[in-house]
């Protein structure tokens, strides 16, 4: 079978770095044709630096670009620290950036990749999505090149960074609309289905038991990463937002989901950044996003827990 050509835009972020753990476990099923990176749970120069050390730990030798430094209109949120830490990726040791940095900039290489592909590709957003709206907005002539969005970002019932409002959405709701107005398929996974996807202290050392280097790691990213979940959110376990983009395309049976239609909300008072999910159709408008809303945990749990183990 012809393996799936991925591309991960992301902002590591400890939920971002186990999502390319996911994907990079799964060298069966994906090409990862590239990884870029955005501002977001940090500033763009340390979630860079964080992709090429996650990629080092991982070993797995593909292009790294840096992309947006600032959302397309307005001001970084900032305050992220709260949940990555100063670093954007506190807690584990984690090896330096193997190789030499790319010289191509995140839209460079996303220009790149899309140019040359014959198969559209399938592109995971885990981070706010300015690189996304940049690359639609100036090069609209390479969306027949991409299959399909397979993001995190968004809920229908919550937001997470305001009431409204889910944080990758909310740093860049002009780059988000962009990309969801965009005309190309749309899988969300948003917090109604993140919060489902959360790991206990229990399944986390099963994790860690794995006994290898990459298990061993993300269980020590989700230590540190749960703290926010327990202490923060009051939640029953370490909510794995990003690897549900992930997930997804690995073993769809296991989410439920319903294709609707979604606005973002990019002047709202209250609701600025707000993933509006059009559940009952009122508006008649074309459904443009599966909204995934529910995932079978216990199964969530056990590929993860089984593909990481897979990595070295
Ligand atoms: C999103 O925000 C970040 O903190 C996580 O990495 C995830 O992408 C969840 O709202
Ligand atoms: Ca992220």
């Amino acid at each position: 079978m012809a393996k799936i050509p991925l591309i991960i835009d992301c902002d590591p972020g400890h939920d971002d770095a186990i999502a390319l753990m996911l994907a990079a476990s799964a060298s069966d099923l994906f090409d990862i044709k590239a990884v870029t990176t955005v501002g977001g749970a940090q500033s763009v120069d340390k979630t860079y630096y964080n992709a090429r050390r996650v990629l080092a730990a991982i070993g797995l030798d593909v292009p790294v670009a840096r992309g947006a430094a600032q959302p397309m209109v307005r001001k970084a949120l900032g305050g992220t620290e709260i949940v990555h830490g100063q670093s954007g990726l506190d807690g584990p040791a984690l090896p330096e950036p193997e190789g030499e940095p790319c010289p191509l900039t995140a839209f460079e290489l996303l220009c790149q990749v899309l140019e040359e592909v014959e198969e559209p590709v399938t592109i995971c957003p885990t981070g706010p999505m300015t690189n996304m709206g940049i690359l639609l907005a100036v090069r609209p002539d390479l969306k027949k090149k991409i299959k399909q969005f397979s993001i995190m970002g968004g809920g229908f019932y919550m937001g997470n960074w305001t009431a409204a409002a889910e944080f990758n959405i909310l740093a860049d709701p002009e780059a988000a609309k962009i990309l969801f107005d965009s005309g190309i398929p749309i899988i969300m996974s948003g917090l109604d289905v993140t919060h489902k996807a959360y790991v206990t202290r229990e399944e986390n050392e099963v994790l860690r038991q794995n006994g290898n280097r990459c298990s061993v790691l993300a269980a020590e990213l989700i230590d540190y990463f749960s703290r926010y979940h327990y202490e923060v959110e009051k939640l029953p376990g370490c909510t794995l937002h990003d690897p549900c983009a992930v997930a997804y395309l690995l073993a769809p049976e296991i989410f439920s989901g319903k294709p609707c239609h979604v606005e973002i909300d990019v002047d709202g008072t209250y609701t600025l950044g707000k993933t509006v999910v059009d559940w009952f159709g009122h508006t008649g408008k074309e459904k443009n996003v599966l909204v995934l809303y529910d995932v079978n945990r216990p199964a969530f749990v056990k590929l993860l827990t089984e593909q990481l183990a897979r990595l070295r």
